[in-house]
C-alpha cells in the first residue's frame, strides 16, 4: 500500500498560476465541488511551490491545475514534478488525477505536458481534462465544481 495509512481516501488539490489568478478561481470552484459532494473527504490543498513528495505520496486522489506557459505547464508545476519524481518513481501507479487548466487561447500544450509526466507515472484519468480558455465564466466554474465533485464522490464511495 502506498498511500497514507489511514482508511480516508485523501485528496490533494495541487495547482500552479498566480495567487487570484485564473487558475486560482478554477481550483476554488473544483475544492468547492469536492466539498460539496463529499464533506467529510480529506483534501488538501497546495500550492505547487509548497507541495512535495511527503503530500503526494499520502494523497490517494490528484487534482492537478495549470495556467498554460509558453505552450506548456507553469513553471510552478514543472517544479512540482521535478522535485517529487524519484522519490515517489514506481510508487503512484493507479493513481487517480484529473487536470484543469487555463489558458490564454489555446492550452493543448499544457496540458499534453502533464500527460506525458503523469502517464509516465502510471497515474490514471478519471475525467478528460478540463481546459477554459480567458476569463472563466458560470460555466466553466460549474464544469470545475463538477470535475472536483466527480474525484471526491469517486474517492468517498471507494470507486477510484
Ligand atoms: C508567461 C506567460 C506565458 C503564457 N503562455 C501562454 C501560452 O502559451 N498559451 C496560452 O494559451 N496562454 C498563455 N498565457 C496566458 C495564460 O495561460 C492565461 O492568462 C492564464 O489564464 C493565466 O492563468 P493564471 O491567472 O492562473 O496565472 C501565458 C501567460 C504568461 C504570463
Amino acid at each position: 500500500m502506498n498511500a497514507t495509512a489511514t482508511t480516508r481516501p485523501r485528496l490533494l488539490l495541487v495547482y500552479g498560476g498566480h495567487p487570484g489568478g485564473r487558475t486560482d478561481q478554477l481550483q476554488a470552484a473544483v475544492q468547492a465541488g469536492a466539498r460539496t459532494v463529499a464533506p467529510a473527504i480529506d483534501l488538501m490543498v497546495r500550492r505547487a511551490l509548497d507541495c512535495g513528495p511527503a503530500e503526494l505520496l499520502e494523497a490517494t486522489g490528484i487534482l492537478l491545475g495549470t495556467p498554460e506557459h509558453f505552450g506548456y505547464m507553469s513553471g510552478a508545476l514543472k517544479d512540482f514534478f521535478d522535485r517529487t519524481y524519484y522519490p515517489t518513481e514506481g510508487r503512484l501507479q493507479g493513481r487517480p488525477y484529473a487536470l484543469f487548466v487555463s489558458a490564454g487561447n489555446d492550452g493543448t500544450g499544457a496540458i499534453r505536458s502533464v500527460e506525458r509526466i503523469v502517464t509516465g507515472c502510471g497515474w490514471v484519468a478519471i475525467a478528460p481534462p478540463l481546459l477554459v480558455t480567458g476569463d472563466p465564466d458560470e460555466g466553466a466554474l460549474e464544469r470545475a465544481r463538477e470535475l472536483g465533485g466527480l474525484m471526491a464522490a469517486g474517492l468517498d464511495a471507494g470507486i477510484f
